[in-house]
């Protein structure tokens, strides 16, 4: 006789249960551990340092683009704002939208004399506070293109102020910045991550990547700590059309006719569409998703080491850079226009 069996005893239900705990005992583990790891991360992330008002920031390439945001956004925050920039119009512009606790100083980031007039004015301001921050932000782009219409004078122009610039800067006011167990913030790039165009820009930015790498390491010591900015694109004198464009033609003119036949008459026109549709559709023009970064490596109790800014750095370039190098090759020859004697 069949007996349908319509409750099993009570102790059954335990053991099954706990059965199924111990099967998946680690997953459990994991997923506390992954979700504590997340909230001490978020809450040690959000925690600020206090007295702005008693601390002193210099920026470098404060006449424009995100230094000149940035200037702004400390300056209503309460920081002590040193704004370096390269032209007078520049810094004048600036103090006439600032408050009175701004102050700004010509400097040209390629010239050490200039950089040392700067630091000597600097340590008067800060007095025996030291200098908090330093933010390496000057740069320029120009010249960008085929490495092979590149003369040694066209890296140099960019390596002097991308990376001889950051250099010079940090080793002169490091000592200010020891005194206050301040920041360096160092503004690198997307480019320093993935090496997608010829010129002294990308060298530059890799240049700087690793260098904050290096100081962070040896300086940490002391209390200080040194982040990096990697935007993406964003709209700025940097990345306007007309003098990249520009820059390109003179590039080309340059050029030998034998070099120039290799590439063939229509190259330069093709190269200019490409890049001109592919900037017109990453540029960013919201500038705050890097100076919200800057902010944050200036006033986090606990700064990052890396701040990406921007969807593009985020969804291309940074995934990007861990790809083996294969993958980029192949995605920068789907996108680049071809010579016409290629082989
Ligand atoms: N825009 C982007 O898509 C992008 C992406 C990644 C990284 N970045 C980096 O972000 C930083 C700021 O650039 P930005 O986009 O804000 O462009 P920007 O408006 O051109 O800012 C660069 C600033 O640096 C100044 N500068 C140039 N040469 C200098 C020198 N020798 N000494 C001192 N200052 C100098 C420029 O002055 P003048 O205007 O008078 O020339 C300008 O104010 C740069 O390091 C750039 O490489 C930009």
């Amino acid at each position: 006789m069949d007996v349908e069996v319509k409750y099993l005893p009570f102790s059954c239900y335990i053991f099954s249960d706990l059965f199924f705990y111990r099967e998946n005992a680690w997953l459990y583990i994991l997923a506390t551990f992954i979700v504590l790891w997340i909230v001490v991360w978020l809450y040690r992330d959000s925690v600020e340092i206090e007295d702005f008002a008693n601390k002193y920031v210099f920026v470098t390439g404060s006449d424009t683009g995100f230094g000149n945001l940035l200037c702004k956004k400390l300056d209503r925050k309460g920081f002590r704002v040193l704004a370096g920039c390269l032209t007078e119009k520049g810094a004048d512009d600036l103090k006439r939208v600032a408050g009175p606790y701004l102050k700004t100083v010509l400097l040209d980031v390629t010239s050490q004399g200039s950089i040392e007039k700067a630091m000597e004015w600097t340590k008067k301001e800060v007095g025996d506070k030291g200098l908090w921050g330093l933010v390496n932000n000057a740069g320029r782009s120009l010249p960008m293109g085929p490495s092979e219409w590149m003369k040694v004078e066209d890296f140099h122009s960019t390596l002097k102020v991308n990376m001889n610039g950051v250099i010079a800067m940090t080793m002169t006011f490091l000592p200010l910045i020891k005194q206050a167990r301040g920041r360096v913030v160092n503004v690198a790039s997307v480019l320093g991550r993935v090496a997608a165009n010829g010129g002294g820009y990308c060298i530059s930015k890799f240049a700087v990547e690793s260098f904050s790498d290096c100081l962070r390491r040896d300086i940490h010591y002391f209390g200080i700590k040194v982040c990096i900015i990697e935007p993406g694109f964003f709209k700025t004198a940097v990345t306007s059309l007309e003098p990249l464009e520009r820059e390109l033609h003179r590039l080309w003119n340059q050029l030998s006719p034998e070099v120039k036949a290799s590439y063939g008459d229509k190259y330069l026109d093709k190269y200019i569409k490409i890049q001109r549709l592919i900037m017109n559709a990453i540029c960013d023009s919201d500038l705050n998703k890097v100076t919200n970064c800057m902010e944050h490596a200036l006033t986090a109790a606990h700064p990052r080491t890396r701040y990406s800014a921007g969807w593009d750095a985020k969804l291309i370039w940074i995934p990007l850079s861990y790809m083996p190098s294969f993958v980029v090759d192949i995605a920068l020859k789907l996108v680049l226009p071809r010579p016409s004697k290629s082989v």
